[in-house]
């Protein structure tokens, strides 16, 4: 029974939602290993949308134990009302594990956040507000916050005040008004007992489950171009959605894995700011954004768009040793003529296939285009490769020769059915 890493491949929002909901139906596991309420993770079933934030979208399998990972930043005011608002749409969310080690959002994080957006200025990174950076931060710099401290009220309250002084200095300074930390301990204490129940030793549940030969997906949030350490740095999270993080964010081995599926979209998308070499800021962009429905899961913010880039595709698959590519969204690029895709950059006048080794380079580069046959044909009810039209079939054999790794499904809709499975996995 296999083990397999589902992460995103180019900036996020790639549909990572609806494959793991679709590979997770026949799941024993489940387990969000990076990032936090960030993300934004979409599923649709039976019409009905539901939208993830902090939850492991895998959480609307039946019969399937979700898992928050050691490598999860948790808010858990965000944590307890989405556990309502699933709750109270009928989704069983009794089996939730969430590791003692998981780092906690506190509330003067999200403001954190706020503030050194607002010092960034024209340089600002677009964050979504949610705290994450500075909880990533705190953590690295060893004054965080972790689940198993809500069971330590003494130790919590000191960990709180000796975080938060400094940051009040910060708040003070930049016109915020600075919290009490009696305050935040109590707020945090008074979840206390109510996760108490879900606590685990993530690494020791996991590696249990495989032992006994179950099946353990990982869930990845944000993607590999926002790595913290292989994405465009700084324009990136502050977590490792890359496979390596999938690793440490739960306390598996490399050699427990057996598949690692990449999710991208057939063209790209990206929300806040950074490089992004194909994107069309332009009429031809704003049309791909009303056809493919490009707003944010998480701040409504409108996506920006471009065409397909081989050059990502090519460095995700290095970076996480991909096995498979689960492609999404064919179905948005009905319609065209040709549809570009992006084979390399020009960078300096040379034309290079791999991602350049410095930023300014990834910035600079332009993309260079092969001009693939489109198709007209309404492909949202192909449930094989074969119905697909020629061309389809044709885009997505050079997709797979560009991006050195096969095509294990393609999405030609945003309902749990709409998917073309050529390689089942489970
Ligand atoms: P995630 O963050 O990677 O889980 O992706 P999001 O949920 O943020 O964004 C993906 C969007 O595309 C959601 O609205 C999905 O419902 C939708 N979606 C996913 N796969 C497909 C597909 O194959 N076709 C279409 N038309 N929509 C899809
Ligand atoms: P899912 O899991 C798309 C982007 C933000 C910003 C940068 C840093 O739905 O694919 P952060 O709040 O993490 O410090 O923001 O990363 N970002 C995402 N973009 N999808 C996401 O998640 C994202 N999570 C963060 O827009 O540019
Ligand atoms: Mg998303």
């Amino acid at each position: 029974m296999p083990a397999i890493i589902v992460l995103g491949a180019q900036w996020g929002d790639e549909g990572k939602g609806k494959a793991t909901d679709q590979l997770g139906q026949n799941t024993d596991y489940v387990v969000k290993f990076n990032g936090g309420n960030n993300a934004g993770h979409t599923v649709v079933i039976d019409g009905e949308k539901y939208a993830l934030h902090l939850l492991p979208a895998g959480i609307l399998s039946e019969g399937v134990t979700p898992i928050i990972g050691n490598g999860v930043v948790v808010d858990l005011e965000v944590l307890f009302d989405e556990l309502h608002e699933m709750t109270s749409r009928g989704v069983d969310c009794s089996r939730l594990l969430i590791s003692s080690n998981a780092h906690i959002i506190p509330s003067y994080n999200r403001l954190m956040d706020q503030a050194n957006e607002r010092a960034r200025g024209k340089n600002q990174i677009g964050t979504t507000g949610r705290g994450i950076g500075p909880t990533y931060a705190d953590k690295m710099n060893r004054i965080g916050l972790r689940i198993q401290d809500l069971f330590d009220p003494e130790s919590l309250s000191f960990k709180v005040e000796a975080a938060l002084a400094p940051k009040n200095e910060i708040f003070t300074a930049v016109g915020m008004d600075p919290l009490d930390p009696a305050l935040v301990t109590a707020e945090l204490l008074s979840y206390a007992e109510r996760v108490r129940p879900m606590v685990c030793d993530v690494s020791l549940v996991v590696n249990e489950a495989l032992d006994r030969g179950s099946t353990v997906l990982f869930e990845g949030g944000q993607a590999t171009m926002l790595d913290i350490d292989h994405g465009t740095y700084p324009f990136v999270t502050s977590s490792n959605p890359t496979a390596g993080g999938a690793l440490t964010g739960s306390g598996v081995g490399p050699t427990r894995i057996d598949r690692v599926v990449g999710v991208a979209k057939a063209y790209t998308t990206r929300v806040g700011e950074g490089p992004f070499p194909t994107e069309l800021d332009n009429e031809v962009g704003e049309a791909l954004r009303l056809k493919g429905g490009e707003f944010g899961v998480t701040t409504g913010r409108a996506r920006r768009t471009g065409w397909f880039d081989a050059v990502v595709m090519r460095y995700a698959t290095r970076i996480n040793g991909l096995t498979d590519i689960c492609l999404t969204k064919l179905d948005v690029l009905t319609g065209y003529d040709t549809i570009p895709v992006c084979v390399a950059y020009e960078v300096d006048g040379v034309r290079t296939e791999e991602m350049p080794v410095d930023q300014k380079g990834f910035t600079q580069a332009l993309p260079v285009y092969e001009e693939l046959p489109g198709w007209s044909e309404d492909i949202s009810e192909c449930r094989s490769f074969e119905e697909l039209p020629d061309a389809a079939r044709a885009y997505i054999a050079r997709l797979e020769e560009l991006s050195g790794c096969r095509i294990q499904s393609i999405g030609v809709g945003a309902g749990r059915e709409a998917t073309i499975v050529r390689y089942p996995l489970i």
